[in-house]
């Protein structure tokens, strides 16, 4: 069995009235050690996909395993949200304490980790998400960006196997999504940490071993970056991005430019193009 596993889950907010499904009969599995991008439209079910993934919701029905373990059994609910560490979509709600290092500490001091470790892990991961020069200020006082990058540390604080992050980047200016960015490739490629990460951004998807897109609280395709966004029909049809380079090069296609397959990015695109043009 994968790292983590989704089995037909279906999930509604509202039992009460006829509410429409958030999740309608979603399965999906995560390996150990992949970097999954999530993407979809608003209200698609991404959120509620993440917080399946730590037991912060349990399905109404279908399975969600992780590392084996039923998410349903209450026994092992610490366990799993020790392994699968989820940052929110709104940091506001994540930070709790009245100084920066006290927050990103505060995870670990849930997990009972001795005070010595405590202090490394949170330079740590201050470090990893450039915060550490701000590490005694109040986080009331930060950016919506900085808050969310102390709500990253606080989860890397914990050494999680697995982060997941909701739209981490939304709020951040395009330097700071390059620094999140680079922290969860390194984490990903260095560490071996599992990362799925849920993006509105295509050039953050295209990084992505695996995308996962949702419509409507399915899944409506998978598969590597190449094999999803060159159904450019598909996602258009659901109101989705594709990479404005990849975009660029299907407009080519359909003016006679012959590619072997489109590319994802500016530079790969300009590598092609160079190419078909001799
Ligand atoms: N707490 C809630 N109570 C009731 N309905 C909810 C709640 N949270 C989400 N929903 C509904 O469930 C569906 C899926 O929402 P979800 O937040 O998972 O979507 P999303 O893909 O994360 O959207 P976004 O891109 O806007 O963050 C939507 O129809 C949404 O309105
Ligand atoms: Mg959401």
């Amino acid at each position: 069995m994968d790292f983590i596993s989704l089995e037909n889950v279906v999930f509604s907010y509202n039992e009460e009235f006829e509410s429409p499904r958030a999740l309608d009969s979603v399965s999906l599995d995560i390996k150990k050690g992949e970097f999954v991008a999530l993407l979809g439209h608003n209200g698609c079910g991404k959120s509620t996909v993440a917080k399946h993934l730590n037991a912060m919701l349990l399905p109404d029905s279908g399975k969600v395993f992780v590392d084996g373990d039923d998410t349903a059994d209450e026994e092992k609910t610490y366990e799993i949200r020790k392994k699968v560490g989820l940052v929110l979509q709104n940091p506001d709600n994540q930070l709790v304490a009245s100084i920066v290092e006290e927050d990103v500490a505060f995870g670990p001091e849930n997990l009972g980790i001795p005070p010595k470790e405590i202090r490394e892990r949170v330079d740590y991961a201050l470090k990893a998400v450039g915060m550490y020069d701000f590490r005694e200020d109040a986080p009331y006082k930060l950016s919506g960006g900085q808050k969310q990058r102390v709500a990253i540390a606080g989860v890397l604080a914990m050494m999680p196997e697995c982060i997941v992050l909701d739209e981490p980047t939304a709020m951040l200016d395009p330097n700071g999504r390059e620094e999140v960015m680079s922290t969860l490739l390194k984490l990903n490629k260095e560490k071996n940490m599992t990362v799925v990460l849920i993006t509105h951004y295509m050039d953050e998807a295209v990084l992505a071993d695996r995308v996962v897109v949702m419509d409507s609280g399915k899944i409506l395709t998978q598969g590597t970056p190449y094999d999803v966004f060159s159904q450019i029909e598909l996602l258009k049809k659901h109101r989705l991005d594709v990479p404005q380079a990849t975009e660029l090069a299907y407009k080519l296609c359909g003016c006679g430019v012959k590619f072997d397959k489109l590319p994802l990015n500016a530079e790969e695109c300009v590598a092609m193009l160079r190419e078909v043009l001799g």
